[in-house]
């Protein structure tokens, strides 16, 4: 399987590296090898595969990796990269953009359009249009995964779409930005105020470029739309959801949940008729009810009942595991030649 990788920040290094490990154990009969990839600067082309050890190298010597004297190519475009080289997926880990999801969108519909198929951990082009992607990935015969937008690497939308497979699915509710879920673990534990506790969040590492993608709800937006369109086979974009952030969260508020034995949670939920985001009080026992950067997932099903899956919601090589997950994914489709 020969990769395109865009995007080499934090994730896309993730997939070399992990690549690289269990690529080195042999253990999965399959061949993956990363023939290209695309940053901002420009790119780095070997059709016989890149080394992840060398292009580290020239990064940690503070050059993009398009300054590889071998394979670079400076100032080529992702764009280009998609359109040239021969590959079977592309991976496409470029920063989030809810406002019109480019590059991501550009990127993934050149790829649909010269027969590659694509794995994403990008939410901007599945919050914006995931119908639309859904239905041009169809059309051109590829396979669009995406298990990385959502639940980092903990995999919610598979285990939601495999293992209930033979079960209804009615309702979705959850954690699912870890940022939130530490402020808001903060105030209510350690009587910090929503100032404070952001503050600790960026200093941490774990508030996005731009914190209101998180303390605003939109993250979990774009993650309830994904959820919504797999999962429960709706239609929806980010602007169906009906959203409310932290922001307004107040230390009293969290002491008068905290004696009625609860605590206020940024809770996306999607049901028959709703799709929303919204600070929501929750029991102490529920579930659901988990500290710090975790996410937690409900599933309400109509003969299993409940399912609450919990776990890491980001991470290099945590986020990078689902885009491996996909990849096997997609290897198994073609082994199979089912297209779904
Ligand atoms: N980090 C996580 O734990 C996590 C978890 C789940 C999902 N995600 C999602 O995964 C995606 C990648 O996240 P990340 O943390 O790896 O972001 P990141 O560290 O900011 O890396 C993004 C990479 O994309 C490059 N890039 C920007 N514009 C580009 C363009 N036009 N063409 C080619 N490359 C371009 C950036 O180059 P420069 O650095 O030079 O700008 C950088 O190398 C995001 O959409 C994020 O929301 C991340």
């Amino acid at each position: 399987m020969r990769i395109i990788l865009v995007g080499y920040g934090v994730v896309g290094k993730g997939v070399t590296t992990v690549l690289a490990r269990r690529y080195a154990e042999k253990d999965y009969g399959f061949n993956p090898k990363i023939v290209a990839i695309a940053d901002i600067d420009g790119a780095v082309i070997n059709p016989r595969g890149l080394s992840p050890e060398k292009l580290e190298e020239i990064k940690q010597r503070g050059y993009p990796i398009s300054a590889d004297p071998d394979f670079g190519r400076p100032g080529m475009a992702a764009l280009d990269v998609i359109e040239s080289v021969e590959a079977e997926v592309v991976v496409e880990v470029t920063p989030v953009n809810i406002k019109n999801a480019e590059p991501a969108l550009s990127h993934i519909t050149k790829a649909f359009k010269t027969g590659k198929h694509v794995v994403t951990t990008n939410k901007g082009p599945l919050a914006l249009a995931m119908p639309a992607l859904t239905e041009l990935a169809e059309f051109n015969n590829v396979y669009f995964r995406f298990s990385g937008t959502v639940g980092g690497g903990t995999p919610m939308l598979e285990f939601a779409k495999r293992c209930l497979a033979g079960d209804r699915i009615l309702a979705i509710k959850g954690i699912l930005n870890g940022t939130t879920n530490y402020i808001l673990t903060e105030m209510s534990q350690n009587q910090v105020t929503f100032q404070d506790a952001l503050a600790n969040a960026e200093k941490l590492g774990y508030a996005e470029r731009e914190p209101s993608m998180d303390i605003d709800g939109f993250d979990a937006a774009c993650k309830v739309v994904i959820l919504a369109n797999w999962i429960l086979n709706k239609k929806i974009t980010l602007k169906d959801v009906d959203r409310t952030g932290i922001r307004n969260v107040s230390l009293q508020e969290l002491e008068k949940a905290a004696k009625r034995n609860g605590t206020i949670k940024l809770i996306g939920s999607i049901d028959e008729d709703q799709a929303s985001v919204k600070p929501t009080e929750i029991s102490k026992t529920d579930p659901l009810c988990v500290s710090g950067v975790l996410n937690a997932v409900k599933f309400s099903c109509e003969y299993a009942g409940e399912q609450t899956l919990i776990g890491k919601g980001a991470g290099s090589i945590e986020t990078a595991s689902a885009v491996l997950r996909d990849l096997l994914d997609i290897r198994h489709k073609l082994a199979t030649r089912l297209l779904t």
